[in-house]
C-alpha cells in the first residue's frame, strides 16, 4: 500500500513538471515543487516555497486518505457540502496545533491547515478510479480538494545529523509476559527501574541519545525540558504525542547547542481515556487509539525514570484506579494485538499466540497511519 501510494505521487509529480501552478492553499500560491520527501506513511510530503517570499523554504503535506475520498467523492469537481467540512476539519487541526505551539513554542515546526487543490493527472486519477471500481474516466488534470500543510523545511543537512526521537510498539515486539514485565515497571512502578529492559522499546537512535545524555549536561537538559514539557502537555490538554511515527520529533545539534523539533505529533484524539476506563471496568473494546496512548505512557515515564524526573501522566493512575496494570496486562497484549491485526499491522495467525515475537518481517510498515486512521475519523 505505502509502495503503491509512493509510486502514484512520483508519477503525478512527473506528469505536473510542467505545470506552473501545481499547488494552492487558500490565497496561497505555492511553487514550483522540487521533489518527494516522502509518501510512505499517512501524508506525502513535497517540497515548495512559497511565492510571496524570497527562499523561504516549505514542505506541503497532503493527507492521502482523505485526497483519495476526496477524489472519489468529488461530483464533477463541485462539492460545496465537502468543502464545509473541510473547512472544518483545517479549523479543528489549526486549533489542536495552536495549543501545541502555545506549550512547546519554537521547538514545534510552523505550520498552517489550509484547504487547498490538490492536481492528480488524468493517468493517476484513472489508476485511483480503476482499483475503486468507480466507472469514471478523466480527460484531463483533476483538482481534488483538501485539506493541506504547509510547514517550514527543516534544512536537509539539520535533517540527515538529527536523530529520531521515539518509540515502537511494544504489542508488536514483547511476549506476553515481557509485556506484563514493562506494564509493572513503567505504568505501576512495582518493579524496580530496568534502563536495559525499558532500552528495548524505544528507537536505537533514542536509546543512544539517553545514554550519551549520562555525560553531556546540554544534551541532558534538552532532554529533562522535552519530558516536563510533553508530560505537562498531555496532563493540561488530555493530548498525546504520536512518537511512533519515523521522525515524529527529531533531536539535533546546532551551534554547539542541542535541540529539537515536533514535526508530526498530533495523532488520535482525546478518546482513550474513556475507552481505558471501559476496558477496565466492563472489558470494552480497544481501538488504535489506546495503543498509542500506554506505548506514549510507557516511553514517557521510562523517559522520566532514566533521567530521574518526579514528573508523570495523570491518566495512567487515573484509569486503572485500584487495580493494577499487571493485573490486566495479559488482557491488554491480547486485545490490542487484535486492533492491529484488524488494521492489518499483524498478521491474524499470531495475535493469540502468547508465547510468540512477531518476526520483523511479518509487521506492516504503517504503524504511523494505524494511528492517523483514527483521526481522520472526522473525515468519514
Ligand atoms: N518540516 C519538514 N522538513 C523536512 N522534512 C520533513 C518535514 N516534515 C516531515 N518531513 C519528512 O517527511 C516524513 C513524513 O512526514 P510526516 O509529517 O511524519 O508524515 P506521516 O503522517 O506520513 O508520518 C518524515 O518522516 C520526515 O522524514
Ligand atoms: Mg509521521
Amino acid at each position: 500500500m505505502s509502495r503503491e501510494i509512493e509510486r502514484l505521487a512520483r508519477e503525478n509529480l512527473q506528469e505536473l513538471e510542467s505545470d506552473p501552478e501545481p499547488f494552492s492553499a487558500g490565497r496561497l500560491r505555492l511553487h514550483p515543487l522540487t521533489e518527494l520527501i516522502a509518501a510512505g506513511g499517512e501524508k506525502i510530503v513535497v517540497t515548495a516555497v512559497a511565492s510571496t517570499s524570497r527562499e523561504r523554504g516549505l514542505v506541503i503535506k497532503v493527507p492521502h486518505q482523505l485526497l483519495t475520498h476526496s477524489l472519489l467523492e468529488q461530483d464533477e469537481g463541485k462539492n460545496p457540502e465537502g468543502q464545509v467540512s473541510l473547512d472544518r476539519l483545517a479549523r479543528k487541526m489549526g486549533e489542536r496545533f495552536d495549543m501545541l505551539q502555545k506549550t512547546f513554542g519554537a521547538h514545534v515546526a510552523k505550520e498552517r491547515f489550509r484547504v487547498g487543490d490538490v492536481p492528480v493527472s488524468a493517468k493517476v486519477a484513472n489508476d485511483f478510479f480503476r482499483s475503486a471500481g468507480d466507472t469514471r474516466t478523466a480527460t484531463k488534470t483533476l483538482y481534488v480538494p483538501t485539506v493541506l500543510t504547509v510547514q517550514e523545511r527543516v534544512p536537509e543537512e539539520i535533517m540527515h545529523e538529527s536523530q529520531d526521537f521515539g518509540c515502537r510498539y511494544m504489542e508488536l515486539r514483547a511476549g506476553i509476559e515481557e509485556y506484563s514485565l514493562l506494564n509493572e515497571m513503567l505504568l505501576d512502578e512495582s518493579r524496580a527501574f530496568e534502563e536495559k529492559l525499558f532500552d528495548s522499546t524505544i528507537k536505537p537512535e533514542t536509546c543512544a541519545l539517553l545514554n550519551a545524555a549520562e555525560e553531556n549536561e546540554l544534551l541532558r537538559r534538552t532532554l529533562i525540558e522535552f519530558a516536563q514539557t510533553a508530560i505537562r502537555f498531555t496532563n493540561q490538554t488530555g493530548e498525546l504525542l504520536d512518537l511512533v511515527g519515523s521522525r515524529n520529533v527529531i533531536m539535533f545539534q546546532q551551534d554547539g547547542q542541542w535541540d529539537y523539533r515536533l514535526l508530526d505529533v498530533l495523532a488520535g484524539d482525546q478518546g482513550y481515556e474513556n475507552e481505558l476506563r471501559k476496558f477496565f471496568a466492563e472489558n470494552g473494546v480497544l481501538s488504535a487509539r489506546t495503543l498509542n496512548a500506554i506505548n506514549y505512557a510507557r516511553t514517557m515515564h521510562g523517559i522520566a525514570l532514566t533521567l530521574g524526573l518526579p514528573n508523570r501522566l495523570n491518566f495512567v493512575h487515573e484509569v486503572i484506579g485500584d487495580a493494577s496494570w499487571k493485573s490486566r496486562s495479559d488482557d491488554l497484549w491480547r486485545d490490542l494485538r487484535a486492533e492491529l491485526a484488524r488494521n492489518g499491522v499483524l498478521p491474524k495467525v499470531v495475535v493469540d499466540d502468547g508465547n510468540q515475537m512477531t518476526a520483523p518481517d511479518e509487521i506492516a510498515t504503517m504503524p504511523d497511519s494505524v494511528m492517523e486512521s483514527v483521526a481522520d475519523g472526522s473525515t468519514a
